[in-house]
């Protein structure tokens, strides 16, 4: 089999877990990186034992060599770089969202669909193992009618006001950070697993601290370092650290989500349960390998993830024996499994199970959605 050769763009947080989840796969080699600067560039691919490195992601698109390229920058780059991949004819796999609003996904979409070339989004909790096993089970009717999907994404790292990253800024992340930062997250696996559409929205955002302490420089995401007092200096806050949002989907079931950043003690508490007319089924992504399963009438179940018990259609998304955990990392290798096997064939798959063009645009769409909601406090249709 020939090796695919990968660039990738960015390489903060998320930018090396894409790296990983590549060198998990057989067959695939990352030849190139992209970063703010050369130096920068330089000391990341020497960390990351990458042999070429450019100190501008446009010379990374002119390497012949590189067919297929990860978009791992901040937001306001999504779009600018997406499009500058595709039109350089190569796959794109772009980190979410998409872009910073809806215009800017929508063009996308029509780039990508006239492209022919593999567009793949990175909403990985949807292709967890034991996601997909609840997917197919709902699929199958084996919970009954689905009623209503509800459940929270907690994080706690921008607790305290002297917390700041990039996302922050509205100009850098968008007019949405919670909501549309983890709270996209949930909304495209609630969709996945419902097999239907968030039609309408009641958003309520707020803002905990209206002011923060920004540090001089540049942080990188989840880094833990703490700026000393003389290197802070205050800037207004004007997206939400925490969001409530009601939907109503386009099969009849209601959703509900609480999404905060500012919760103590939880780290990446991504939770959901989908309540059917005949059974229960809840996730928490800190306890992966468990799926509850509940019922009225009989004992509740625990399925603990094993590939032998999982429907058949998904069991490779489990890559270990029973007994053998897999966490957050399998959901961007199985994106990357998937997306690079549709590579190799040379275009995208009908209806692939990793998340699309057309899939972050439609959470774009429930980010705007939110956002007027919130703003005009009231129901809000999702316009596509
Ligand atoms: N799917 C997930 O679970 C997940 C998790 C974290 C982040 N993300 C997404 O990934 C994106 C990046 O987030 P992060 O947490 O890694 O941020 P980060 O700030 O840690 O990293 C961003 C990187 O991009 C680089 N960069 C900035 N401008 C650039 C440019 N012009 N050219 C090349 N590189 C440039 C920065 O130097 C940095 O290394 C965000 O859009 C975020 O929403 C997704």
């Amino acid at each position: 089999m020939e090796t695919v050769k990968v660039g990738v763009i960015g390489t903060g947080f998320i930018g090396p877990a894409h790296v990983e989840a590549l060198r998990r796969i057989g067959h695939i080699e990352v030849v190139a990186l992209a970063e703010v600067d050369q130096a920068t560039a330089k000391a990341k691919a020497d960390a990351l034992g990458i042999p070429r490195a450019y100190g501008d992601y446009r010379e990374l698109l002119e390497d012949d060599e590189v067919i297929a390229v990860h978009n791992c920058t901040p937001n306001k780059l999504h779009y600018p770089v997406n499009r500058a991949i595709l039109e350089a004819g190569k796959h794109c796999i772009s980190e979410k969202p998409l872009a910073m609003n809806s215009d800017e996904s929508r063009r996308l979409v029509e780039l990508a669909e006239q492209s022919g070339l593999v567009h793949a989004m990175n909403f990985n909790y949807r292709l967890n193992p034991l996601v997909q096993h609840a997917r197919v089970m709902i699929e199958r009717g084996e919970i009954g009618e689905v009623r209503h999907a509800r459940g929270a994404y907690a994080q706690d790292w921008l607790l305290k006001p002297t917390d700041y990253n990039w996302r922050i800024n509205v100009a850098d992340a968008g007019p949405s950070r919670c909501f549309a930062d983890i709270g996209s997250h949930w909304c495209d696996t609630v969709q996945t697993l419902a097999g239907a559409h968030i039609d309408e929205v009641m958003a309520d955002f707020t803002i905990v601290h209206d002011e923060r302490l920004r540090p001089r420089g540049e942080v990188e995401s989840f880094a833990g370092k703490q700026p000393s007092a003389e290197d802070l200096e205050p800037c207004k806050v004007e997206t939400e650290d925490l969001a409530m949002v009601m939907m109503k989907l386009s099969n009849g079931a209601t959703a509900s989500l609480v999404a905060t950043q500012v919760s103590a003690g939880f780290k990446n508490a991504f939770t959901f349960t989908v309540d059917g007319s005949e059974a229960s089924i809840s996730w928490d992504q800190e306890r992966p390998n468990e799926l509850w399963i509940g019922h009225r009438d009989r004992a509740n179940e625990k399925l603990v993830k094993d590939p032998d018990l999982l429907h058949e259609e998904i069991a490779e998304l489990a890559h270990f024996p029973g007994g053998h955990p897999e966490g957050y990392p399998v959901g961007t290798k199985n994106m990357c499994l998937l997306a690079y096997r549709d590579i190799r064939a040379g275009g995208p798959a009908e209806k692939p199970l990793y998340a699309t063009f057309q899939d972050g645009h439609a959470e774009m769409c429930i980010v705007d959605a939110a956002v007027e909601s919130a703003r005009d406090r009231r129901w809000t249709k999702v316009e596509r």
